[in-house]
């Protein structure tokens, strides 16, 4: 049977580009998100262009019982997910202390909680057949020190890295042929900024900075095939990533304080 991805937040940017990027290489893909129409309307596209299967399951992953019940549509239409790739997410602008206890709650179910329950669900069925593969979207984020607003994001991310590091040496040293890897972009062309209220702010950033969903998703790929936990998209990325690791601490803090402006919001 032709191989099933499953894509959480498929409806737009990085998600809509993994769904596009799988569906070339002949995959059957089920995707996820809140807006159907979106979710519909790429289905059929990727459908008449590369004669593939798809499944539209809209969901919010910020409500209870969401996994289970796009795990139940995925297997009432018969089929079982050799591929998870857990994108969805967004910025919560604000600080801690101007933010309420239920948006910060729904961000931690929507970005950690619901790709660690899909991966806890499915890496069983992985293992009995040899063979998954698991990308976990996070960000350079991951790598810098926390921030001025956005608070529990860098975290978000960090943890998403270290628990793809872990699936990977769990997978390896099962020997089941199983791969998971955290993608961490830096700033990408998407909807990402115009959701969070950023988009005026990000504007001036310098282009140099900024990457296409298209190479971020082909490296997010091709590091899950080959096994490896951490890729960072792009040169400038790569470089970021390699400053941040070899920079001071405090160092590190203060250019992320000073800086952290620029693509952060404090008021809510
Ligand atoms: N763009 C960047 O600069 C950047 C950099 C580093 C990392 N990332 C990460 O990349 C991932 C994808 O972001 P993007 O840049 O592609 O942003 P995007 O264009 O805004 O897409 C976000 C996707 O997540 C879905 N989503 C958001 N909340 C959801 C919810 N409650 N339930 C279900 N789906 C939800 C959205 O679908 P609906 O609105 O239809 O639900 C949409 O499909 C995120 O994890 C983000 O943190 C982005």
């Amino acid at each position: 049977m032709t191989r099933l991805v499953l894509i959480t937040g498929a409806s737009a940017g990085i998600g809509e580009e993994f769904a596009r990027q799988y569906a070339a290489r002949g995959w059957d893909v089920a995707m996820t998100a809140r807006r159907a129409d979106r979710l519909s309307a790429l289905a059929r596209e990727l459908e008449d262009r590369h004669k593939i299967n798809t499944l539209s399951i809209a969901h919010d992953l910020a409500t209870d019982g969401a996994v289970d019940a796009i795990l139940a549509e995925i297997a009432a239409a018969g089929r079982h997910v050799d591929g998870l790739v857990n994108n969805a997410g967004y910025g919560l602008p604000g600080t801690f202390f101007n933010t309420s206890w239920p948006d910060q709650a729904a961000f931690l179910q929507v970005l950690l909680t619901a790709p660690l329950e899909l991966a806890h669900k499915l890496l069983p069925g992985m293992a009995d057949r040899g063979y998954g593969r698991i990308i976990n979207v996070a960000s350079l984020a991951g790598f810098t020190p926390g921030a001025n607003g956005h608070t529990l994001y860098g975290p978000v991310k960090a943890a998403l890295i270290k628990f793809s590091e872990s699936i990977q040496a769990e997978a390896e040293a099962a020997g089941r042929n199983i791969n998971c890897t955290a993608l961490c972009p830096g700033f990408t062309y998407s909807e990402f900024h115009d959701v969070n209220g950023t988009r005026a702010q990000t504007e001036e950033m310098p282009k140099w900075l900024w990457m296409q969903a298209e190479p971020v998703v082909e490296a997010g790929i091709e590091a899950v095939e080959r096994g490896r936990p951490v890729v960072v998209p792009g040169g400038v990325n790569k470089g970021l990533a390699t400053l941040t690791k070899l920079m001071p601490d405090p160092i590190a803090r203060g250019l992320m304080r000073q800086q952290s402006s620029r693509f952060r919001k404090t008021e809510v």
